[in-house]
């Protein structure tokens, strides 16, 4: 038997503090135009004590499954992408599953930084297509804001928090539709759009040389006490959007696709002129492109979800179309994936 990872739902959860630019602490010195210009951020949501990466999370997969009309004792496997995890173990997947009552599932964490959510459905994807679950909820959470130091305005003011998820189901391809034969209701041996619903491929890759590009340094004091953010910002944003663009086209070829071909393009919300500089690169219509990063900042592995969530509340992405995902981040990592929403 075929399976194809299908998305059956999306939730969401964003703190309740939000901070604009012109909020943020006098001592930071920065200005609300210096951080416009350069990252196209106006504002970004920090979790208090309770909003834990597990809290978010597990609001964010509640919300998922009623969306789904899926209970929690239906999950098989909760695949959790965070860079900030509640503790250093156990995985806070962990902690989700309890939260939500999915006593069934299997629980772990996936750090792959801001590439993390690409990477996560990689893995769920695979766990489905091998028949080792039916149903995975998928999630992204991240608690930046708790890692940054606060006292470097060349990080602080780039990163926030949130949460959002996603089920995956399950879909077993038609032998029919799959083998071409003709179906009894289309006219075409071209398979239909609805049913080639879901994760269609993913990309990934990782180059260890970029290690010191971004990392944590654990003698630096942050809310979280276990270190801060240190990131060579000019030397990532030089190879963003060349990876990225590799990652895109390695992802449109597997799938003989071109640009044109895709209905929303939803990038890793890490700084808009990167985002620019891939739309420019593939010419995309600047209309087809998810954009959250005003909003909600960089939310690390959380915000590729956060702008599908939005974009999918919304009414943009319509069931049946073909979404492009890239991400690029710590490690260095980055990753592209070809959904059939
Ligand atoms: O998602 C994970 C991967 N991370 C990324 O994709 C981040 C990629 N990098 C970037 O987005 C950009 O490099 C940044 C937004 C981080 C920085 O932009 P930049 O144009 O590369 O600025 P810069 O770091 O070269 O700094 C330029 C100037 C410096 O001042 P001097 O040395 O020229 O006097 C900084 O001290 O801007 C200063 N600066 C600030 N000024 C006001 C840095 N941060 C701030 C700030 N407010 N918040």
């Amino acid at each position: 038997m075929t399976f194809r990872s299908c998305v059956a739902g999306i939730g969401h959860y964003l703190p309740k503090n939000c901070v604009k630019n012109t909020d943020l602490p006098a001592h930071l010195n920065t200005s609300d135009e210096w951080i416009r210009d350069r990252t196209g951020i106006t504002q970004r949501y920090t979790a208090n004590d309770e909003e834990t990466t597990a809290y978010m999370a597990a609001n964010a997969a509640k919300q998922a499954l009623a969306k789904a009309g899926v209970s929690a004792a239906e999950v098989d496997a909760i695949v959790l992408a965070t860079t900030t995890p509640d503790n250093g173990f156990p995985a806070t997947a962990t902690r989700v599953q309890a939260l939500i009552g999915a006593s069934n599932a299997f629980a772990f964490d996936v750090q792959a930084v801001c590439s993390g959510f690409v990477y996560a459905l990689s893995v769920a994807d695979n766990f489905i297509k091998a028949g080792q679950a039916k149903t995975v909820l998928l999630i992204g959470a991240e608690s930046m804001s708790r890692i940054v130091d606060w006292n470097d305005r060349g990080t602080c003011v780039l990163f926030g928090d949130g949460a959002a998820a996603l089920v995956l189901r399950a879909t077993e391809l038609d032998k029919e539709l799959s083998s071409g034969i003709q179906s009894a209701n289309t006219n075409s041996t071209k398979l239909r759009d609805a049913d080639k619903r879901g994760v269609l491929s993913t990309h990934l890759y990782s180059d260890g040389c970029g290690y010191d590009l971004l990392y944590i340094d654990h003698t630096i004091e942050t809310p979280n006490k276990r270190g801060g953010v240190i990131m060579n910002g000019r030397e990532i944003f030089k190879s963003a959007v060349k990876k990225i663009g590799e990652a895109v086209e390695k992802a449109l070829a597997a799938n003989k696709l071109t640009v044109a071909d895709i209905d929303w393009f939803v990038p890793h919300q890490a700084n808009e002129r990167i985002i620019t500089g891939v739309i420019d690169h593939f010419h995309l219509p600047t209309e087809k492109v998810v954009i959250t990063v005003d909003k909600h900042a960089n939310t690390s592995a959380a915000s590729i979800p956060l702008a599908l969530y939005e974009a999918v509340t919304d009414g943009r992405i319509k069931q049946g179309q073909l979404v492009l995902i890239e991400a690029m981040g710590g490690g260095l990592t980055w990753a592209s994936a070809i959904i059939r929403w």
